[in-house]
């Protein structure tokens, strides 16, 4: 480190269970780079006071996470069109004197379903839940060309994202229905429970399904994933897709692009999964 180290890093609460140093301090390593990625807890009421002192300090740019998505929308003074269309934003970036809002989870989203193999133009895709990251998926895939339909558990939030509703009841009949299904609820979060089973997801495969997208992250497999592994289907989890929305970030933080393999494979490594 010297005068000329780069600040950069991930603020929410909390955010001890972060993995995001453990992949950028090896990438940016690898890259050469003069800077540090550091994990800040900063709780709501004091997120404007921590962005201003950033700025005034010259960081470069750091990720926002929970609970603080929204609030970072609210005070950036430009933003990119994914911010605008999520009214979210996961990454600032401090630019003479502007703070430049960003939303790489939806290029995150992108990037995960790619992975996949499944073409999102013209492909029919089923977003579970109508919270923040339901938003960021919606948006993602509907941008990419996808017909995209949303569930979740209360009605009226579904509605909210502007697309086509499926009844949340009606979810395991519907499922054979769309190419790709992408949960972003909170329920799996414990490791035992899953919005779909082994059966809904068996039969959904003998129709159209191909892909299951599980947002959620755990260290071990989650409940759907496991499921839908075990019905045939192709899966991603959320581990990918922090990934590749850092690897976007890293792009707005240096103008080149990341080395993304590290990032994945030192991610791999820190959620004991190598
Ligand atoms: P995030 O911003 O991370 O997406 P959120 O805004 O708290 O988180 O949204 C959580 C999502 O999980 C919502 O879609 C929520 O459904 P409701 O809008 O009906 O609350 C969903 N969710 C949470 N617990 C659930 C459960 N037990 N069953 C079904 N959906 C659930």
């Amino acid at each position: 480190m010297d005068a000329g180290t780069a600040l950069l890093g991930v603020v929410g609460h909390p955010v001890a269970h972060s993995l995001s140093p453990a992949f950028w301090e090896p990438a940016l390593r690898h890259d050469g780079r003069n800077a540090v990625f550091l994990a800040f807890d900063v709780q709501a009421q004091d997120f404007a006071a921590f962005v201003e002192g950033m700025r005034v300090a010259g960081a470069r740019g750091f990720n926002v996470t929970v609970p603080h998505k929204g609030p970072a929308f609210d005070l950036s003074t430009e933003r990119s069109e994914a911010a605008e269309g999520t009214g979210a934003v996961n990454v600032l970036v401090f630019e003479e004197g502007k703070v430049m809002g960003s939303n790489t989870d939806v290029q995150g989203v992108v990037e995960a379903v790619r992975d996949l193999g499944v073409e999102l133009g013209g492909s029919r895709a089923l977003v579970l839940g109508a919270g923040g990251a339901g938003r960021a998926a919606a948006f993602a895939l509907a941008r990419s060309g996808a017909e995209v339909r949303v569930a979740n558990r209360t009605p009226q939030r579904a509605r909210e994202l502007g697309h086509p509703v499926v009844e949340w009841a009606d979810v395991p009949d519907a499922a054979g229905d769309f190419d790709l299904i992408v949960h972003t609820t909170t329920v799996g979060m414990d490791g035992e429970s899953s919005v779909l089973g082994q059966d809904v997801l068996r039969s959904a495969a003998g129709r159209n399904l191909r892909a299951v997208l599980d947002v959620v992250y755990r260290p071990d497999e989650t409940p759907l994933v496991r499921a839908a592994r075990a019905a045939g289907l192709r899966t991603a989890d959320g581990l990918r897709m922090l990934v590749h929305q850092a690897a976007e970030a890293w792009q707005l933080f240096f103008g080149s692009p990341a080395p993304a393999d590290v990032m994945h494979e030192a991610a791999a490594a820190a959620a004991g999964r190598r």
